[in-house]
């Protein structure tokens, strides 16, 4: 099917007038708010749908054509869907108002992997005859608010046309658009704006099982090793010294996995001849881990720092403690005896 509408480029001088776009947003909530302000901003003709006009008016620059569902959907060639997933269903009554229209779905869940499905296909599937997109949801109401653009604005669908207008617009709208592919990506874009630090967890195991590793090594060598040799006790290094000895040798291992990974890299691409084919899943991934490999490394370093100016204080102190206590025991050190004299009577 072929999509007529294409966007409008504001060059400099255009205002306000009837060559400017209409888009439609549905809903009244923060979202909608903030994409408006945004529209409109931009220069494009803002139409809302709202189950309220009336009341959801107040909300909107006088400019804004509140109106109802039905109304703003005819209106407008893209629309944006500001609701929750949980009250797609409304739409099927404008199914025949939405057919070949462009739906960007912004919506994102409360729970990773909340449904089976992404709200996207889920909403493809509601409206088959539409052209969904998904996009925006990794965008926070708050940052469409700022003036300066903003990375991943993520675009996935399935239909080339819709993807490039859809970009062109996010483009317009001061957004870098990135391309993710066909709509099956969808769930994990869904899922990450509520991961907690993605990308940590990969290098943070690894941190984990070199410290555990690296320490286990030190603990056979230095402490039990010689104990069992020469039942020599060193124990009292557990905390300090064998802790101080780990973090350096983690610290310099994650250094060095940072650059291995862009050595493998430029070895694959020596290898194949090329810079344009796709790196193997493992590396993809070990690439894109190194700033956070490279952060945890300075952060043990950091530790180490900090251990190896507490050692000699702690060193320090405990010779004082040594030789008080040397003084009050020994003969040597000890103050003279008091002699006492028996009074002559
Ligand atoms: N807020 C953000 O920062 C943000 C960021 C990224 C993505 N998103 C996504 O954007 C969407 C909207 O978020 P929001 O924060 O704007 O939510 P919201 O403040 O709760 O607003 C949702 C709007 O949906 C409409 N609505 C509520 N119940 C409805 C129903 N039963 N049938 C039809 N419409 C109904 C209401 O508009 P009317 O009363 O006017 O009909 C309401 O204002 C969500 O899917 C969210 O995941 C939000």
């Amino acid at each position: 099917m072929h999509l007529g509408w294409r966007p409008f480029c504001p060059g400099p001088g255009s205002g306000p007038g009837p060559a400017r776009h209409t888009v439609a947003v549905l809903g009244s909530g923060d979202f909608s708010k903030c994409l408006t302000a945004r529209l409109l901003r931009c220069g494009f003709r803002v139409v809302v749908g709202s189950r309220q006009p009336k009341m959801a008016a107040h909300a909107f620059p006088h400019v804004v054509d509140v109106t109802h569902h039905e109304d703003a959907v005819g209106k407008a060639h893209i629309v944006f869907l500001a609701i929750r997933r949980e009250h797609y269903s409304f739409l099927w009554d404008l199914k025949h108002l939405l057919e070949g229209k462009i739906l960007v779905d912004v919506s994102n869940n409360r729970r990773v992997n909340q449904y089976p499905e992404s709200n996207a296909e889920y909403l493809a599937s509601l409206l088959p005859d539409s052209f969904v997109v998904k996009g925006f949801n990794v965008i926070s109401a708050w940052a469409l608010q700022q003036s300066c653009p903003k990375d991943a604005s993520t675009q996935v669908l399935d239909s080339l046309e819709a993807r490039q207008q859809i970009m062109e617009l996010a483009r317009q709208l001061n957004f870098h658009p990135v391309d993710l592919g066909p709509l099956s990506s969808s769930r994990d874009i869904e899922n990450r704006p509520i991961q907690l630090f993605p990308g940590w967890k990969g290098p943070v195991l690894a941190a984990v099982a070199l410290s555990i590793f690296f320490f286990a090594y030190s603990f056979v060598r230095d402490i039990i090793h010689p104990y069992v040799k020469f039942k020599q006790s060193d124990f009292y290094k557990i905390p300090m010294e064998l802790v101080n000895r780990t973090l350096p040798t983690v610290a310099i291992t994650l250094l060095a996995l940072v650059y291995l990974a862009g050595q493998l890299a430029a070895a694959h691409q020596l290898y194949y001849g090329t810079k344009y084919r796709h790196f193997p899943h493992w590396l993809e991934g070990w690439l894109q881990s190194r700033k956070q490999l490279g952060l945890l490394s300075f952060f043990l370093a950091a530790v180490h720092v900090l251990y190896s100016l507490c050692l000699p204080l702690r060193r320090s102190e405990r010779y004082l403690l040594l030789n008080t206590a040397y003084q009050q025991v020994s003969p040597r050190h000890a103050p003279p005896p008091q002699v006492t004299v028996p009074k002559l009577i």
